[in-house]
């Protein structure tokens, strides 16, 4: 990690066109979006989403997507913030960059007050996770459909969460859209 880097916190409102383009560039190293496409979908993203950036030498080098939700747990309701297309420049892996955008997104959660974080990944990323300070939730989540049927259930082995509450065994419902 050199000086050349800075982490950026944008509210949704306040992403700028050059950074949006870069953000879909970026993440289309790894996900087949249409560029043209996927500026729109950033665009139009809900606006108490935050996105955050690591910028190396001005470019957008890492990024992920916090979305704010309520979870349900035994029927208390906790506020969490959803972790999503957390992504590093493929130049530019193994430097730090990812672990710095979750770090960041570690202390937006204390400093917001939320109650805990969530990621969902695949298996590979777990030991990226737990290296950045996260933990294994030890629970499954799923969300709802506004039918009332679970519409998607993550295994607590890929769950990752931050920090870590003692949730053992129960399932956590969250309210609204997956993220
Ligand atoms: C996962 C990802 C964000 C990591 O970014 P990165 O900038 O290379 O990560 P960092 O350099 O900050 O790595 C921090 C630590 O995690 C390790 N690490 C990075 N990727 C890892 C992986 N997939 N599995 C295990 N450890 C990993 C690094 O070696 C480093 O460990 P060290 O401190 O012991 O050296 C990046 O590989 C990526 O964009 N992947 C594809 C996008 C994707 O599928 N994202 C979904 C994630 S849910």
């Amino acid at each position: 990690m050199t000086g050349d880097t800075d982490i950026c916190i944008y509210a949704q409102d306040d992403l700028e066109d050059e950074t949006i383009e870069q953000i879909a560039r970026l993440k289309r190293q790894w996900w087949h979006y249409p560029l043209d496409e996927q500026i729109k979908y950033l665009k139009n993203l809900p606006s108490e989403d935050q996105h955050i950036v690591c910028l190396n030498r001005h470019r957008v080098a890492a990024y992920l997507r916090l979305t704010p939700r309520s979870a349900k747990i035994n029927n208390i309701i906790f506020k969490i913030a959803g972790l999503s297309t957390v992504c590093s420049d493929k130049a530019q892996q193994k430097k730090g960059f990812g672990r710095r955008i979750v770090r960041e997104a570690s202390r937006l959660i204390e400093r917001e007050h939320f109650d805990f974080g969530l990621v969902q990944c695949d298996d590979g990323f777990v030991d990226f996770y737990l290296k950045c300070g996260w933990h294994r939730s030890k629970c499954d989540f799923y969300v709802v459909n506004d039918a009332g049927r679970r519409q998607a259930i993550f295994r607590e082995k890929n769950v990752l969460m931050y920090p870590l509450k003692d949730f053992r065994g129960k399932e956590i419902e969250i309210v609204g859209d997956s993220f």
